[in-house]
């Protein structure tokens, strides 16, 4: 029996009971009755245990793993802790992901530490910035595409940094401008609407993918026509966070474009499927050009990672059996997600990411107040808004956590919607 039918019929006992105690006026009896209580009112945020998360909370608002770290980079990370007395010079991390990404010449690159030829030989065929985080890299490209104006575009609703950074830029008096292009109505990147925006001051056009909050894609034919269409003057930055988790056969990444192409970049993250978003682990693909303007920002190729950092990100790449489990809990919570919504009478978006949007038909600041009163954690789609768009006010965007903190998170929901006074 999969885990949607062990829920769904979970849940049905428990409608069945609630109804069952109601009817009889059970009496109480000891820990008996408390099973049956838990059976009758579901599963409270206080009866399930997240990974990394305080007792009392289920967890499910950042789009992090809910099934901890990658048990491989967990020993890597114990192995080497007797080195971080030490610099760690080495570029393992981006050779390997040179290697990964078939860039040519690095192929059996090692690297010799006597010879500084080896560097740089090193340093003219690399393609890969290694960064704390992806978040480096975003912020990285908009301060060069801010620093002498110029203007960005990025969809509404979507991840919003490049956007944000702008904005920094904008208050600080710079002549910069911030265009959000709404996505269509399937919350799906506007494709045509973003080229129209572009004018000769764009410096800096992003395209989440897939897309966070909106869990949607950008077929990858559709973005190598839009790629062709970005003048040489603007950056195109593709953010791959979620590649991962994608299950539509029209995604391809983009790495390739990024290989072909000065001005694309293509960023990731160690911090989702791998479990390592306190590691601070994320890394750029991008043109020689690119490289060299990346490097004035973060000092050299392995940016401000740590020696655990570069070690953990190293095992994780390896622990093929922990990124099986995780796409595997995330694909069944997405359906069991799905499920719940369609019985509850919900709208959702069908997602590609590790999370997904739900329209629960009321402000969606409030019910993720009354969600977190109850222990639970959500994003609240309000916070994707600009003063004019406002595409999610309704929505919740929740992170696909462990079967039993979705089942809280099912169980609460469905109380405060059927619950008094709301609405
Ligand atoms: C779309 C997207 N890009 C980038 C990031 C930054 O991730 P990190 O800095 O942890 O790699 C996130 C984090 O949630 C994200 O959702």
């Amino acid at each position: 029996m999969g885990f949607g039918s062990v829920l769904k019929n979970g849940f049905t006992r428990r409608r069945f009971m609630k109804g069952a105690l109601l009817g009889t006026g059970a009496v109480a009896t000891g820990s008996a009755w408390e099973i049956a209580q838990a059976m009758a009112t579901g599963k409270k945020a206080s009866d399930v245990r997240g990974y990394g998360v305080d007792p009392g909370f289920v967890n499910i608002g950042a789009n992090e793993n809910p099934l901890g770290a990658s048990p491989r980079a967990l020993a890597a990370i114990a192995e080497n802790l007797h080195k971080i007395n030490r610099y760690d010079f080495g570029v393992d991390l981006p050779v390997r992901l040179n290697q990964m990404h078939g860039v040519p010449g690095v192929e059996d690159f090692k690297l010799d530490f006597g010879d500084m030829r080896s560097f740089m030989r090193f340093r003219e065929m690399n393609r890969v910035m290694v960064t704390p985080g992806s978040g480096p890299i975003l912020q990285a490209l908009a301060v060069m595409a801010a620093g002498n104006g110029g203007e960005c575009i990025e969809a509404i609703p979507g991840y919003g940094q490049v956007s944000r950074a702008f904005q920094s830029f904008q208050m600080a008096g710079k002549d910069v401008k911030v265009v959000r292009v709404p996505t269509t109505g399937d919350f799906v990147h506007d494709l045509e609407a973003m080229k129209a925006a572009i004018t000769p001051k764009t410096t800096l056009i992003t395209i989440t993918n897939p897309n966070n909050p909106t869990g949607t894609v950008v077929p990858y034919e559709e973005l190598a026509a839009f790629v062709d269409a970005v003048p040489p003057h603007a950056t195109l930055l593709i953010d791959e966070a979620y590649i991962h988790f994608v299950r539509d056969p029209s995604y391809q990444d983009a790495v390739s474009l990024a290989l072909e192409r000065e001005n694309v970049v293509v960023a990731r993250t160690f911090s989702k499927i791998f479990g390592l978003a306190g590691m601070r682990i994320g890394y750029a693909v991008a043109s020689q050009r690119m490289m060299d303007m990346l490097m004035l920002t973060q000092g050299f190729f392995g940016g401000g990672l740590s020696t655990l950092g570069m070690h953990a990100a190293l095992a994780a790449m390896d622990d093929h059996e922990f990124v099986a489990r995780t796409k595997q809990v995330v694909n069944d919570g997405k359906d069991y997600l799905s499920g719940e919504f369609d019985r509850l009478g919900l709208a959702y978006t069908p997602s590609d990411g590790n999370f997904m949007i739900v329209d629960v038909k009321r402000n969606s600041g409030r019910m993720a107040m009354e969600l977190r009163k109850r222990g639970v954690m959500v994003r609240s789609g309000s916070g994707y808004r600009t003063r004019e768009i406002n595409l999610l006010g309704n929505h919740l965007r929740v992170t696909v956590g462990k079967p039993d903190e979705l089942e809280v998170f099912v169980n609460e929901l469905e109380d405060i919607l059927g619950g008094p006074n709301q609405g």
